[in-house]
């Protein structure tokens, strides 16, 4: 008896199925009421007391040995038979996560920086909620002149002297206040105007100041950096064209055309024919601006610039409804690049 007790532990242990089949026809040639291990049961209960005692226990191994096989291999070939099932197909790509984009105004405006950075300049900050002198006084715009009307502006109504900022440039002012030259910087923000919402006017909007004072700065270095940034921005084969034009902080003051970048300058409806876009206002920083910030304006001189971030997102997307960069709507943002 002991032998065949041997054999079988080791038809168990050398038990290979294939199938949960196999195994269910295994546990009934063993364990069923005909199987193998339950005749020796039979035949165990016929013996004597001392017999008993030594075969009792390997038989009881042997019954748990076949109990615990069969469990396992019905396991195992379980999960193999899932994993076959198409619903948990663990090969299968995963279901993409949606990821966030940015905003296209802050693409253009980081873009900016960058191109700008890439010259020296560095960045300034500085507060939306304004006085009338950072914003207006110390840029040259003397009281109750015109030129202030250029900037429809919102005022604090208990104290006329409080603003929203209605230019970036206030920043220069304050840069100019705080640091000793050489000064390049770029000031990105955002700004105010009382104007109504439509396609082409929005009452916030976004623009980037840039200021470089230094000794002998000329207007031809403005030329080129000005130049630098168009070919950066709109492609190697940009030009650009300075017009006349007034500022109360800068003389002699310009606005500065880019060659339009869907005609080649050739004239389309989006240049209106002339081939020309406008990008900018710019030109030499007025003395009068230099002394108020405490500036040496007989040892010094620089230029400064400033730019709508809306208007290059426009050029550079081809967006010509302002509002959409204020609307939120997912399906506008989406469209941009995915923040990874
Ligand atoms: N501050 C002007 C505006 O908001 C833009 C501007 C023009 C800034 C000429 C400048 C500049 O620094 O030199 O319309």
């Amino acid at each position: 008896m002991q032998n065949r007790i041997k054999e079988l532990m080791e038809k168990v242990g050398g038990f290979k199925p294939a199938t949960l089949a196999e195994i269910e026809d295994f546990r009934i040639k063993i364990l069923g009421k005909k199987g193998e291990l339950t005749a020796l049961f039979e035949e165990f209960k016929s013996l004597s007391a001392e017999q008993k005692k030594e075969i009792g226990k390997t038989i009881n191994e042997l019954k748990t040995k076949a109990l615990d096989k069969i469990n396992e291999l019905k396991e195992s070939l379980d999960t193999v038979v899932a994993s076959d099932c198409d619903a948990i197909d663990m090969s299968r790509p995963a279901t993409a996560r949606r990821v966030g984009t940015r905003h296209p105004i802050s693409l253009v405006r980081r873009q900016i920086v960058d191109i700008f950075s890439r010259l020296g300049f560095t960045v300034a900050d500085g507060p939306e909620i304004e006085d009338d002198w950072h914003v207006f006084s110390a840029l040259n715009f003397p009281p109750e002149h015109p030129a202030r009307d250029m900037q429809d502006t919102f005022f604090v109504e208990k104290n006329p002297d409080i603003l929203l900022r209605t230019h970036t440039s206030s920043i220069q002012v304050r840069v100019m206040q705080n640091s000793r030259p050489p000064i390049r910087v770029v000031c990105p923000g955002r700004v105010f105007r009382n104007e109504a919402i439509s396609y082409r006017a929005h009452c916030i909007f976004h623009q980037v100041e840039g200021l470089y004072i230094d000794e002998n700065v000329s207007f031809a270095d403005l030329k080129q950096t000005i130049l630098y940034f168009a070919k950066e921005m709109f492609g190697e084969d940009a030009s650009i064209r300075m017009r006349p034009s007034y500022f109360p902080f800068t003389e002699p003051s310009a606005e500065v055309d880019v060659s339009c970048n869907l005609c080649g300058g050739k004239g389309c409806n989006v240049c209106k024919g002339t081939g020309w876009l406008e990008i900018m206002g710019c030109g030499m920083v007025d003395p009068n601006v230099l002394e108020a910030c405490g500036i040496d304006s007989r040892k010094y001189s620089g230029f400064a610039f400033g730019m709508g971030v809306e208007r290059i997102a426009m050029l550079r997307y081809g967006v010509k409804d302002l509002r959409l960069y204020f609307e939120n709507d997912i399906r506008f943002l989406q469209q941009f690049e995915a923040i990874y």
